[in-house]
């Protein structure tokens, strides 16, 4: 018979990690809402800044870091950290075994279940996809950088370190 290991059983001698990457060029509160319910399923979670040389950014990687250590700061399992290369390389290099998605509505689901199923296959990586807050279902960072480079009110969408961070690029009015 085939048998399971239940991988939300605590086990005295295996660490669960995850790891949560992505670009955070800023961190919004859909993230957080993502990074603070993934952080109780797990003994350590990575928030981990893809460095993504072939895409334009408002923050350097430097800045998202600083941003999202801020935010996290109360949360003791969660550390944050930057890659270049394949998720799962870093994964690996790490020890790794789940990458956790967050996922706003069916649109997000498509790209990130081939992605899903290629990093399932790549490296025998499994995604933990967690369906966001229905209060930020609508919310990204590109359009949090939008609103807030023609003076819009982000306010209610981002920690109020971010919203400092984008005022003093300029990019609100606030
Ligand atoms: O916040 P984003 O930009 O939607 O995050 C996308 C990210 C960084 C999670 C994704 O592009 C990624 O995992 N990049 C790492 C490179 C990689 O492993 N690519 C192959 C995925 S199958």
């Amino acid at each position: 018979m085939t048998t399971f290991s239940n991988p939300l059983q605590p086990s005295a001698n295996r660490v669960r990690r995850a790891v949560c990457p992505g670009s955070f060029d800023p961190v919004t509160n859909g993230h957080l809402d993502i990074i603070g319910r993934s952080a109780q399923l797990y003994d350590e979670l990575v928030v981990a800044v893809f460095v993504n040389q072939s895409k334009s950014s408002l923050f350097s990687v430097d800045e998202r870091r600083a941003m999202l250590e801020e935010v996290t700061a109360a949360w003791e399992n969660v550390r944050v950290d930057s890659f270049q290369g394949l998720v799962v390389d870093y994964c690996r290099d790490n020890g790794i075994s789940v990458i956790v998605k967050g996922l706003r509505a069916v649109s997000d689901f498509d790209y990130e279940l081939q992605m899903a199923q290629m990093n399932r296959g790549l490296a025998g990586i499994d995604t933990l996809f967690m369906p966001t807050n229905p209060e930020y279902s609508f919310l990204a960072s590109s359009l949090v950088k939008e609103i807030a480079k023609w003076g819009g009110d982000v306010s209610s969408l981002v920690p109020p370190n971010v919203l400092k961070r984008l005022t003093e690029r300029g990019s609100t009015t606030q």
